[in-house]
């Protein structure tokens, strides 16, 4: 069924034709995907693993561990470096944009000259990027990630270093905590948008061994477990900025995204449920139209922040 609500957004310039996203880390590169359907015609847009300028491993396994309605990772963005995610991926992802699907190519980085290489390479090799996503808060790695979010200083540092490098639209990868505030910080360092959460930290003991259920102390938790913490967050945050939010955070159906869009979110990302149901993404599409239908208007962007409290 064709939907007679206009579901198209703008977020922060990446204009997708709905508001569906996929979470970086979650959803391979889209091309994983394509045994389970067509992601170019189906997408508002994806959201590429994290990638540096040089390769990284990432952590030991175990890396994942499966909880009570959550995950854990600690994967510690294992990536193949610029070239070879260009080289492996850039025709694939130039076909999603051909098809009409936003392409976010995301950016990491242990320190402030690792951000500036990564975006530089970005600019000059992803013409198919519809726009970067900065990553400043995994919580999985001993350098960088998280540690370059964690007060508004440090976070808006990143942003304004990121910011000279490219005219193409840049949003921010927000850890957990303080949103309003680091929000800000970024907004006035020149973000075009936000997206948030990332994992929350968490542990897991195997108390038969003592030792924790993933190689490393702690992991991100993410999944339904987290859902409303993830929607405090996206109202916290959209009462402190202006510029369009992306809420992520145990997204695994049409009512949850409804929430995140109801709370302030432009744009929603579907993260661990890609992991446990493939073929989800096309569900929550159309149970989200359906929900814009019954509430009655023609454009979902009214919806967008129209929680009454
Ligand atoms: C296996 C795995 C890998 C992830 N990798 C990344 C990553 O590379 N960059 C990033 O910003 N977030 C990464 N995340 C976090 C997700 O993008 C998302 O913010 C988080 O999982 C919360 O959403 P969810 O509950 O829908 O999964 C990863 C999450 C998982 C489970």
């Amino acid at each position: 069924m064709v939907s007679t609500v206009n579901m198209a957004v703008d977020l922060g310039g990446i204009k997708m034709r709905n508001p569906l996203n996929t979470a970086s880390g979650t959803f391979g590169n889209g091309i994983q995907f394509e045994g389970f359907y067509d992601v170019g015609t189906t997408l508002g847009a994806i959201t590429c693993k994290g990638v540096a300028a040089e390769p990284w491993d990432g952590n030991s396994a175990p890396r994942l561990a499966e909880l009570p309605s959550a995950i854990m990772n600690s994967v510690g963005l294992q990536n193949p470096g610029v070239h070879a995610f260009v080289e492996r991926y850039g025709a694939y992802l130039t076909g999603l944009r051909e098809k009409g699907c936003q392409v976010i190519c995301q950016i990491a980085g242990h320190s402030l000259d690792e951000y500036r290489q990564a975006t530089e390479l970005f600019e000059e090799l992803a013409p198919f990027a519809s726009g970067f996503e900065v990553n400043i808060s995994c919580p999985n790695i001993v350098a960088g990630g998280a540690a370059m979010g964690a007060t508004p200083a440090a976070a808006a540092e990143v942003m304004s270093a990121v910011r000279g490098l490219t005219e193409r639209p840049v949003i921010v990868k927000m850890a957990p905590h303080d949103v309003a505030e680091i929000g800000r910080a970024l907004e006035a360092a020149g973000a075009d948008g936000l997206s948030l959460i990332n994992t929350i930290p968490g542990m897991s003991i195997d108390i038969k061994t003592r030792k924790s259920r993933v190689a490393r102390p702690t992991a991100g938790v993410s999944g339904p477990a987290i859902h409303a913490i993830a929607v405090r967050m996206v109202w916290e945050c959209a009462q402190a900025v202006s510029i369009p939010l992306c809420g992520i955070g145990g997204v695994s159906s049409g009512a949850d995204a409804a929430e995140m869009i109801l709370a302030g979110a432009t744009a929603v990302s579907v993260g661990t449920a890609n992991l446990y149901d493939p073929t989800c993404v096309p569900r929550i599409l159309s149970e989200l139209e359906q929900w814009a239908e019954e509430q009655g208007v023609s454009d979902i962007n009214e919806l967008i922040g129209a929680f009454e409290c």
